[in-house]
């Protein structure tokens, strides 16, 4: 534990500012929206903050100027710029694991000081920025080629988590930025249908692995990697040295590398204060860069720098991530929201509901505060959601008429992508049509005087009347860019890091990842060899027992 842990903190629902948000809660009570809307002509524009690209609207919460100004308040007994301060600066606050937390530098402008244990990271960034770019534009043009001499057209990264969501996403969301001629893949289910789909269409002198992994040590990506090796080889009927020109590594474990057998030459480094959740826009982001080329992927950094700049230095009224994180915590405490939907109004932000997942739920799913001691407030929420207008006609309703509070983000773009064919650009209007419309619906609903001046019979008003007061942000920017791209993962990330300030909890490191992991490891003998796995309980034996029955054994 590092010296950030020293003297607790008072516990978050014994500050008198948790009492005064309780209490301004149940004044509260059941105020409408459409009240709230009334009582203050003005509220659509004027809750609405900018930030670089990103223009957001958050007229439609459930909240007052005195509802923010409390939970500013709270933010401000959390000590959350203090502690955010600590970040910027290079601190170990990620506390269990005595690390800094400095995704920040990875997008830090050359020149920029930041220091960890006495040493400038920042020029260490862009060697490795300048050597991705290099590699990058060796592949993209054709003169890094493989054993046989072909040129690469196709790129296969294989990783999980950090180092397959964020590039997977990515590469999705700037698709209309992406050299068309490549193909690019992303591997991590050690289900091996997952490398299996991925290469069977592909020529192996042609393709080019990543095995992107910062401790080298992840038994999926391991697995898959040495699979990956296996097919190349045969495929090329090549021995060991085809490796060279077909496999390079994104990782911190540089042994490890050479242990597979990648040359460390080929290998792309980063560093133990970039969390795996926070880390695709270090090596682990090649794949994207080859895809989009490195001044797109440069823009991209910059568009993060832009949030991250805004974050350091906004006070707390503008500041968009704080706004965001402490709507989270209003939402979870006070209304006992057990969820959070994502819903981008973009096709290309298919994934990126699925990159928050791990982003939220790795870092504030977490139910002991930074001193050990059990929290007895609400921590992360469920973050779920896929793009609109799909979810529409899938799982809306139950946020429109169901039981829950799920406050909502809706995403969306005035500019479909630039390279969209001309017929269907008329398209992007309906589009955002249904993502106007859905925030309003949820907003205002309809009563049900209004329902029954349709002239709906009597007994189906219940049904088709809607209560409206769902929660929404509306984040709205002009074109999906690679810098807006990096503007919102930033805010995320930084929203993410707000409540985990306020929660009290380790936001970086994920150790309850590591049970499912060892026990894997235990139960493998017994499904291959029928091995007793001492501590196996009653019901995992039965189960085992029945899979070797079913495969034969
Ligand atoms: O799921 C646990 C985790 O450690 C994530 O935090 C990380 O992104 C992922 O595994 C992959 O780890 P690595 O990059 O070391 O292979």
């Amino acid at each position: 534990m590092s010296e950030m842990n020293a003297g607790s903190r008072t516990r978050l629902n014994q500050m008198p500012e948790w009492t005064a948000l309780g209490k301004h809660r149940e004044q509260l009570g059941d105020t409408h929206l459409r009240e709230l809307f009334a009582a203050e002509p003005g509220r659509g524009t004027a809750y609405t903050l900018q930030v670089g690209d990103l223009y957001l609207d958050y007229s439609k919460h459930l909240v007052t100027d005195e509802t923010l100004a409390l939970l500013r308040e709270l933010a401000a007994a959390a000590d959350v710029a203090g502690l955010r301060d600590a970040m910027f600066r290079g601190e170990k606050i990620n506390v269990t694991e005595d690390r800094a937390v400095l995704h920040t530098a990875l997008r830090a402008p050359r020149g920029a000081v930041i220091e960890v244990d006495g040493e400038n990271v920042v020029p260490g960034v862009h060697e490795v920025l300048d050597k991705m770019a290099g590699f990058s534009e060796k592949v993209r043009s054709g003169e890094w080629t493989g054993h046989t001499g072909k040129p690469i057209k196709n790129v296969v990264n294989i990783g999980i988590g950090g180092s397959d969501l964020g590039p997977a996403m990515a590469y999705e969301a700037l698709k209309s930025f992406t050299d068309r001629e490549l193909t690019v893949r992303f591997v991590s289910n050690v289900d091996g249908a997952d490398l299996h789909e991925a290469v069977r269409d592909l020529d192996a002198a042609e393709t080019l692995f990543i095995i992107a992994s910062k401790t080298f040590t992840t038994i999926e990506t391991i697995t898959n990697a040495t699979s990956a090796r296996n097919w190349l080889l045969t495929e090329l009927k090549a021995d060991q040295d085809a490796v060279a020109k077909h496999f390079v590594a994104l990782s911190t474990n540089a042994d490890k590398v050479a242990e597979f057998g990648i040359d460390t030459a080929n290998m792309f480094g980063f560093w133990d204060w970039v969390g795996g959740r926070y880390s695709f826009d270090s090596a682990i982001g090649l794949s994207l860069m080859i895809a989009v080329g490195p001044d797109r992927f440069r823009e991209m950094l910059d568009g993060f720098h832009l949030v991250d700049e805004h974050f350091r230095t906004t006070p707390a009224e503008s500041n968009v991530p704080f706004l965001l994180g402490l709507l989270g915590v209003w939402y979870g405490a006070f209304f006992d929201a057990q969820s959070h939907a994502v819903l981008p109004y973009s096709h290309y932000l298919s994934k990126f509901t699925a990159y928050l997942q791990q982003l939220d739920m790795e870092s504030n799913g977490k139910s002991v505060d930074r001193d050990g001691n059990p929290v007895d407030w609400q921590t992360g929420p469920v973050v779920w959601g896929t793009p609109g207008t799909n979810g529409q006609h899938a799982y809306y309703q139950l946020i429109h008429q169901g039981t829950k509070v799920i406050p909502a983000d809706f995403i969306g773009f005035a500019e479909p992508v630039a390279d969209l064919q001309p017929g269907l650009v008329a398209q992007h209007d309906l589009l955002m049509a249904n993502f106007f419309a859905q925030t309003q619906a949820l907003a205002f609903g309809k009563t049900p005087d209004e329902v029954r001046a349709e002239g709906v019979a009597e007994e189906l008003v219940p049904h088709k009347t809607f209560k409206g007061n769902h929660p929404t942000t509306t984040i709205l920017a002009k074109e999906l860019t690679p810098s807006v791209l990096g503007q919102l993962i930033a805010l995320y990330e930084h929203k993410v890091f707000v409540q985990g300030a306020i929660w009290n909890i380790d936001s970086f490191d994920q150790w309850g990842v590591e049970l499912g992991k060892v026990l894997a490891k235990r139960v493998e003998p017994a499904l291959t060899e029928g091995a007793d796995v001492p501590g196996l309980d009653e019901s995992s034996k039965a189960l085992v027992a029945k899979y070797r029955t079913l495969r034969g054994r």
